[in-house]
């Protein structure tokens, strides 16, 4: 078999399949059943400086190829989340937190809390498309990423990871202000900024109005979020958006993905995902002769 084994900095995964923020990822308990499930690392909800209730019912529509939510960060504040973290360490695989806030000052606090409570790296959330103050707000403006991923990469000693919108015209510029800001990785995608109207209604679904879609029907944006990003960096790149199967992992990884996560396929089918995912990447790279995911990119990029 195939190794599937990989590293961001000091972050050392058994495979290449993390989970991602927001899906499953609430309790210390549903991350460790994530891990056991076969995923390489998981990534937790975003956790702020303070609770958040987020946004009122309806906050999540299910459609044909994918969901469009507005939860709006709902979390219980990076205390008692802390406390929430040390409960399942050390665990049995890396835990990445997401962190969010408004300012520098506000990611450097939640950043340290969660390398305090032993998370193995940090992952900026600077493109939540349905939080009016925070992640995408932030995250369209290279000069407010390049200052905000300098200031926790240069606070806490794990590796840093910034989340990118491609709800922006260029998010390669975005991309190499989180890499000279001394960013480790950048994760692309989150959720496309989305609308559902209810005709009988006559208002939209969302309590919010705007929420973000994800799920299969964004895969093709974001392999070519992740294909343009690793023309112009040398940082790893984390892709996600759309992944349900070996197939969909293959894509990303020859758009130059190091690693990828999983987010709306784990509620749509199950944990289970995990290993489905690994298996038929490491059968396909058996039957087509590729030694590693590097060969997969070569084979692409040229
Ligand atoms: C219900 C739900 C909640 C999410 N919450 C977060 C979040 O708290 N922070 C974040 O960075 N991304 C969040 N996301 C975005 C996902 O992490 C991911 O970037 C996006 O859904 C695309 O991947 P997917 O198609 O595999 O779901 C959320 C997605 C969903 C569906």
């Amino acid at each position: 078999m195939i190794d599937l084994a990989v590293e961001i900095g000091t972050i050392r995964m058994s495979n290449p399949a993390m989970l991602a923020s927001g899906v499953m990822d609430e309790t210390g308990e549903a991350l460790v059943r994530m891990m056991e499930a076969g995923a390489g690392a998981v990534v937790t909800k975003s956790i702020g400086v303070a609770a958040h209730d987020g946004h009122p019912n309806p906050c999540l529509v299910e459609l044909p190829h994918g969901y469009v939510n507005a939860m709006g960060l709902p979390n219980p504040g990076m205390d008692r989340f802390a406390e929430e973290l040390r409960t399942i360490m050390p665990a049995p695989a890396p835990v990445i937190a997401s962190v969010y806030a408004a300012d520098e000052e506000g990611f450097v606090a939640v950043a340290a809390a969660m390398e305090d409570a032993g998370a193995a790296g940090v992952e900026m959330n600077l493109s939540c498309p349905h939080a009016a103050g925070f992640g995408m707000e932030l995250g369209t403006d290279p000069a407010r990423v390049r200052s905000m991923v300098e200031a926790v990469a240069s606070s806490v000693s794990v590796p840093v990871m910034a989340k990118l919108t491609p709800n922006t015209a260029d998010i390669t510029a975005i991309g190499r202000a989180v890499e000279d800001g001394g960013g480790d990785a950048v994760v692309a995608i989150n959720t496309l900024r989305a609308m559902c109207i209810s005709p009988e209604f006559a208002r939209p679904v969302l309590s919010n109005r705007y929420g973000g879609l994800s799920g299969p029907a964004v895969r093709p944006v974001g392999v070519r979020a992740v294909y343009d990003l690793r023309r112009e960096l040398s940082i790893p790149i984390v892709g996600v958006g759309g992944i349900e199967t070996w197939r969909d992992a293959a894509e990303y990884i020859m758009a130059g993905a190091s690693c990828f996560q999983v987010g709306s396929a784990v509620g749509r089918r199950g944990p289970e995902v995990f290993r489905e995912i690994t298996g038929g990447l490491q059968a396909f790279m058996e039957s087509h002769g590729y030694a590693g995911m590097k060969d997969m990119e070569a084979a692409v990029h040229d």
